[in-house]
């Protein structure tokens, strides 16, 4: 009996916002990195995962990782998923709602097997809110988990390493949280996060690649004072200095198509009314699918920022913190994503994402693409953040159709992951 899809994206959204409310902060949703509502996150998941026969676990870094058995052993394993990890003051759906779709699928097979694993995946963190350095869950999953990575600090001076103990896990068993080599491919359901198909009218599309992107820590170093005797000519102010650098950043933003640069950070110490800063830290996150501009953009900016400080008489300190080419996903998972929307009866659509997502990591690894769905307003990183039934329900329809493709699609699981 074919599935009824609606129900399932009711109960898809139902669950999205459910998982909405487990948060660090009272009255919004904030879920960062091993933080305390992560294991609520996983305990509720595991409920929906275990009826349908997956083994769930937690692994190392924290990811979620449930696997819906094939039909027959041995067999191959297709990843489908996202992140758990939110922004502050976030939606319900960036991220969570690849992962609760990933479990959608499944229950639109109807207790069928497949000739290949399901693994369910929740990254426990892409956004990289609490170290400054994203996509954490998925570099465990392609063995980059190092010791700089270890040691880096989250602004309450705990070390990665620390906050993985805190969190109740055995860094040891980090070599367990790898891809296997029965590992074929990577699916992630995402949220545009943009007015695109909103504009098109259409409510999927495949994604062809995903944006570079850099992320950098730069500090300005100034002299704090008295701000009441101090005269305007005599002060080393750390925060005019920023400013006067992060308007900078807006207009050379500006300077080329596509290019994006964000300063969505400003940190500033002592941080008084009355008191000359003299630290204002500040993060610069910059985007574009060419990787060669978007580095040029970043020089540019850098160097911006040291002559910002030069005729100020501060001193400025940057740090990269990322450094993520554009990645394109595989061209034949990305035909049987349109293949699969035509099937729904929606008008395939291609598209760039400008946001990052996990696949561009998984994709160092396996062949990876991703399937977008509408973003009314093209609002997220944000409680407006929503998303229409309608279109959860033929994203649910076009995840079960590509599951069948694959059953049929002997090529499709004998693929392999590259060590
Ligand atoms: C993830 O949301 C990103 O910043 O692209
Ligand atoms: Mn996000
Ligand atoms: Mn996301």
């Amino acid at each position: 009996m074919k599935p009824d899809f609606t129900t399932l994206a009711e109960t898809a959204v139902t669950r999205c916002r459910r998982l909405a409310s487990f948060s660090e902060d009272t009255g919004s949703t904030r879920r960062t990195f091993l933080s305390p509502p992560m294991h609520d996150v996983h305990r509720e998941i595991t409920r929906w995962l275990e009826p349908l026969g997956a083994t769930v676990r937690t692994d190392a870094v924290g990811n979620l990782r449930a696997v819906y058995p094939p039909s027959k052993t041995p067999a191959s394993s297709l990843l489908i998923g996202s992140h758990l990890d939110t922004v502050p003051n976030a939606g319900a759906y960036d991220g969570i709602l690849g992962v609760v779709l990933a479990v959608g699928c499944l229950e639109a097979l109807q207790g069928e097997r497949l000739p290949y694993a399901v693994e369910v995946v929740g990254f426990c963190e892409e956004e990289g809110v609490r170290f400054g350095i994203p996509f954490i869950g998925s570099r465990a999953l392609v063995g980059r988990v190092d010791d700089d990575l270890l040691n880096a600090k989250d602004t309450h001076g705990i070390p990665l390493r620390k906050a993985i103990q805190d969190f109740g896990l055995d860094l040891r068993e980090i070599g367990r949280a790898a891809l296997r080599p029965e590992s074929c491919a990577y699916l992630e359901f995402h949220i545009e996060q943009g007015p695109v198909l909103e504009k098109l009218g259409r409510p999927l599309a495949a994604v062809e690649a995903i944006a570079g992107q850099s992320r950098w820590e730069l500090s300005f170093l100034g002299r704090s004072n008295h701000a009441g005797t101090t005269p305007m000519d005599l002060r080393l102010d750390a925060v005019a200095a920023a400013a006067e650098w992060i308007t900078l950043v807006e207009q050379l933003g500006k300077t080329a198509p596509g290019l994006v640069a964000t300063v969505g950070s400003v940190e500033v110490r002592p941080g008084a009314a009355n008191v000359i800063a003299a630290e204002a830290r500040v993060s610069l996150d910059v985007r574009h699918r060419e990787d060669a501009l978007r580095s040029r953009a970043v020089e540019n900016m850098i160097l911006h920022a040291e002559d910002v400080a030069r005729h100020r008489g501060l001193s400025v300190r940057s740090t990269q913190r990322l450094n993520q080419p554009a990645v394109p996903m595989d061209s034949l998972l990305t035909c049987q994503i349109e293949e699969a929307i035509r099937q729904t009866g929606c008008p395939p659509h291609r598209m760039v994402s400008g946001a990052g997502h996990d696949a561009m990591i998984l994709a160092e690894k396996v062949p990876s693409a991703m399937i977008f769905l509408r973003t009314p307003g093209g609002i997220s990183h944000d409680p407006a953040e929503s998303v229409a039934v309608d279109d959860v329900a033929k994203a649910i329809e076009c995840g079960l159709g590509l599951l069948h493709q694959f059953a049929s699609a002997p090529t499709f699981h004998s693929r392999t992951c590259r060590a």
